[in-house]
């Protein structure tokens, strides 16, 4: 039975559909099955797996959450899952941008992409949940079927203050539409470790939310070459291997699986 991650935050640009596609990559090289499901309708992930005009595709996301809106059957998996790297992909497009509106209408609306999800989850070990930078319908679609949430977050003061909205969110999710949620963690990204801004925040954030969720020992430093792998479509594992944001990923993902222990044994 996977473990699904939902990457959220509000705040556009803290690098959830980069953390996606490349976690998908960590999980499956260390022999894990993964989904990834593209949850915003800016499609940044599909384009991250490669995955061009995604608006041509007889099936994305946005088609499956309007089947169980219409309460028709659902197609095989074969049908709409794209697998590029040994990673099986939900893509979305543009369309989903469609989908809030049609959510407002829909029965048990929270639970859209749970019905689609439940068809499927048996099959992976991981299913990664990118969503868009709004905490609307959709979001509290993915939030209201995940196990746990991953916060990527900027050492910036407003992303850190942001978080707050974040986690009443996920606080009310649990009471009322989801008991099992929990925090994943804070992940920080775009990190410059050497700027005293960055070490601020982060002192901000352990002190505001460091007793409710773990923030992850492991920190994605800032990059060029980071956006240089997401222009190709390729992860930063694959396009550069020994670039510190690869070994980061690489830490994160231990630090995720086994937790700090493991993590601080490998120092
Ligand atoms: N570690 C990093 N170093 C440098 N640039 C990065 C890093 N992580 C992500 N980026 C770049 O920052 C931008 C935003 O990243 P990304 O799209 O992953 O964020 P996001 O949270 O998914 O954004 P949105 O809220 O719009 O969905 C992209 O151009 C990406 O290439
Ligand atoms: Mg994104």
């Amino acid at each position: 039975m996977a473990k699904i991650i939902a990457v959220a935050n509000q705040k556009g640009g803290t690098s959830k559909s980069t953390t996606c596609r490349n976690l998908a990559t960590t999980l499956k090289n260390r022999g894990h099955k993964v989904l990834v499901i593209d949850g915003d309708n800016q499609a940044n992930l599909t384009d991250c797996f490669g995955i061009v005009s995604p608006e041509k595709l007889d099936m994305t996301l946005y088609s499956l959450m309007e089947r169980v809106i219409l309460e028709e059957d659902l197609p095989k998996k074969e049908a709409y899952i794209i697998t590029r790297e040994n990673i099986d992909i939900i893509p979305a497009s543009i369309l989903l941008s469609d989908i809030e509106i049609k959510l407002v209408a829909a029965m048990s609306r929270e639970y859209v992409l749970k019905t689609i999800i439940d068809e499927i989850k048996e099959d992976y070990d991981f299913i990664l949940i990118d969503t868009m930078p709004s905490l609307g319908l959709m979001t509290l679609n993915v939030l209201a079927t995940c196990d746990t949430v991953l916060i990527p977050a900027t050492p910036e003061y407003l992303s850190a203050k942001g978080l707050e909205l974040l986690l009443r969110t996920v606080f009310k999710i649990k009471k009322r539409i989801n008991k099992g949620v929990e925090f994943e963690g804070i992940l920080l990204t775009m990190f410059e470790e050497r700027t005293n801004l960055a070490q601020e925040m982060l002192k901000l954030i352990k002190e505001s939310y460091g007793s409710d969720i773990r923030v992850f020992n492991t920190k994605i430093p800032k990059t060029v070459k980071v956006g240089e792998a997401n222009a190709k479509s390729m992860s930063i594992i694959d396009y550069m291997p020994t670039s510190k944001a690869s070994i980061a990923y690489e830490k994160f993902t231990n630090e995720l699986i086994y937790g700090e222990m493991m993590i601080n044994e490998k120092k």
